[in-house]
């Protein structure tokens, strides 16, 4: 079966394989997304194989999942850390010659800020992904969580970076997207991200951000199912 972005099968590899890493005792950080959700099914087997995992959901969906499939929920302020956190992405780069070798862009399902809330506090970050998602240079949108009156302002500070900001789904009948925490999402294409570190600084630094979707030098591995197997990314 094909899913947007890459064959299902390709993520359910990748997913199943970081699945495999979570050990007896481990508070797991919960991704959201189609692949991450195989390793959310995988990591509910293992809890009703008789594992004690603890699971941090990112967002509404990956919750919902968790609670169907039996995995056990907490949250930051009732652990003393996170053993691992498994999150999927939009884009990683796969050039080992780029200096942002394994970035990524996420918040294609608007759960960015919390994903890097969950995803930064874990001792091993592993990213779950399928070859559509590698690029040598970030060059898809970068998705920007905004305080709701503040939407506007951001988009003025984004078009002064040379980015386009796009207010995601302004058109839909019963409004924009809105985020798990009550925020608005720009979608801002900036073409080609030649450094991603130095304009993740400038989105983080505009009054009315929430978060931002790039991640730079927050993975520890990406983990890429293919239709063979699974590759490993250091
Ligand atoms: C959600 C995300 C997802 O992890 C990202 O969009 C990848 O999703 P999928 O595994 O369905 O391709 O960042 O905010």
């Amino acid at each position: 079966m094909k899913t947007a972005g890459g064959s299902d099968e390709a993520k359910r590899r990748a997913g199943e394989r970081a699945a495999a890493a979570v050990e007896d005792g481990f508070v797991v950080g919960l991704g959201t997304g189609s692949t991450t959700a195989h390793a959310i099914r995988a990591i509910g087997r293992a809890v009703d194989d008789g594992l004690e995992i603890r699971g941090i959901p990112t967002s509404f969906q990956s919750r919902q999942l968790a609670l169907e499939v039996g995995v056990p929920l907490t949250d930051l302020d009732a652990v003393d850390g996170v053993d691992l956190a498994i999150d999927g992405a939009d884009q990683v780069v796969d050039d080992r010659d780029a200096a942002a070798f394994g970035a990524l862009i996420k918040g294609g399902g608007a759960a960015h800020a919390r994903e890097k809330l969950v995803d930064t506090a874990a001792d091993r970050f592993v990213v779950v992904a399928d070859p559509s998602k590698l690029t040598d240079r970030l060059e898809r949108s970068v998705p920007v969580a905004v305080l709701p009156d503040a939407h506007s302002v951001v988009a003025d500070r984004i078009r002064a970076l040379d980015g386009e900001p796009t207010l995601r789904d302004a058109e839909r009948k019963d409004g924009p997207v809105v985020t798990d925490n009550g925020n608005l999402v720009l979608d801002c294409a900036f073409g080609r991200i030649d450094d991603p570190d130095e304009l993740a600084t400038r989105l983080s630094g505009i009054p009315g951000v929430v978060e931002h979707g790039l991640f730079v030098g927050v993975a520890d591995a990406t983990y890429i199912g293919t239709d063979d197997g699974v590759e490993v990314r250091r």
